[in-house]
């Protein structure tokens, strides 16, 4: 198990955001996190990423314990985390973008091996069809761009986790379906496992392996996605149902 939550709870203001969180996450799947708006999927994936503490419990990260300060240097060189609004610095150039995790927190390594570092940027944009555009500003790039940006800035120190936080929110099916594909080679080519947090059916039918289902803080839903037909859940079938029939205003983001 590459992650694994223990019973995690977290309280604002009296509160309860998450409520008895337990599952395991397995090295290698495409584990998907689904359930409506509000219901805490961004928590926890910030929560696994130590942006932020929980309440209680205990949070695993590649069979280490991140509960404690110390151990989040040990987190942040293990994963890259692809935020909601893919969270580029538009006065940086697309390659800049990319090379900012390194330059970052490996200044002198980066300043001694700047070409390798260079030559594995341009590798990876152009593995992620952006080859070309290293100059580029992102605020010349369409969305579905943008996001690849942010994948390849994620992926430049080679994690062994991704988050992605809603990866195809607001792009049109064509790049959604570019931007799952691109997931999926993510998890093949440096054999990353991701975890996807998202309300886009179709992205979780075409990748997952499993699917992961949070309602109100709790987890309602822990499986292969070809069993959630298998359930007798309310919640579940509405989301699935409606959702599967293109019911536009069911969208929440
Ligand atoms: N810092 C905070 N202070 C108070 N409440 C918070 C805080 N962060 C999150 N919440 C609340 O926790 C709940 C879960 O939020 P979260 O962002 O995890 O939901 P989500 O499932 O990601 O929703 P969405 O699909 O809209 O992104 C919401 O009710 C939100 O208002
Ligand atoms: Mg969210």
């Amino acid at each position: 198990m590459i992650i694994q939550f223990d019973n995690v709870d977290l309280v604002i203001d009296d509160k309860k955001i998450l409520n008895g969180i337990s599952f395991c996450i397995q090295e290698g799947s495409n584990t998907f996190i689904m359930g409506p708006s509000g219901s805490g999927k961004t928590t926890i994936l910030k929560i696994a990423a130590g942006l932020i503490f929980p309440t209680s419990g205990k949070i695993k990260i590649l069979n280490r314990d991140i509960s404690n300060i110390q151990d989040l240097y040990f987190v942040r060189e293990n994963i890259g985390f692809v935020f909601q609004y893919s969270a580029l610095i538009d006065t940086l150039t697309v390659i800049d973008n990319v090379l900012l995790p390194i330059k970052f927190r490996k200044k002198k390594e980066f300043a001694r091996n700047k070409k390798e570092y260079i030559d594995k940027a341009v590798e990876i944009l152009e593995f992620l069809g952006l080859k070309g555009f290293e100059k580029y500003y992102p605020s010349s790039l369409s969305g579905g761009m943008q996001k690849r940006v942010a994948f390849a800035r994620a992926i430049i120190t080679l994690p062994k986790i991704v988050f992605y936080d809603e990866p195809t929110s607001g792009l049109d099916p064509i790049s959604s379906s570019q931007i799952n594909y691109m997931i999926q080679q993510i998890n093949k080519k440096y054999n990353i496992t991701n975890v996807v947090v998202t309300h886009d059916i179709i992205s979780a039918q075409q990748i997952a392996s499993y699917i992961i289902f949070i309602y109100q803080g709790k987890i309602i839903y822990d499986g292969l996605p070809s069993d959630l037909s298998n359930t007798n859940n309310q919640i579940i079938h509405e989301f699935f149902n409606l959702k599967g029939l293109g019911v536009k205003s069911y969208e929440t983001n």
